[in-house]
């Protein structure tokens, strides 16, 4: 699974680290740092993240 965080529309709700701390981090104010490759274990999570983004910022794709 590949993920891209749309930072222009990210507003900081960091509903993504509460669920996915592993693999979403906040950065400073505004900033996300994030894998875009995903490992197998965490897969679930990132899409749970997607899912509760009240922005709809995470965007995820196979491969
Ligand atoms: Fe941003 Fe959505 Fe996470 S607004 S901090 S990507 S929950």
């Amino acid at each position: 699974m590949q993920i891209v965080v749309d930072l222009t529309r990210c507003q900081g709700y960091a509903q993504c680290v509460f669920l996915a701390p592993e693999v979403f981090e906040l950065h400073g104010e505004e900033g996300l740092l994030y894998a875009t490759a995903v490992p197998d274990d965490q897969v679930e999570r990132v899409r749970q993240a997607a899912a509760a983004c009240p922005v709809q910022a995470i965007l995820t794709g196979e491969g």
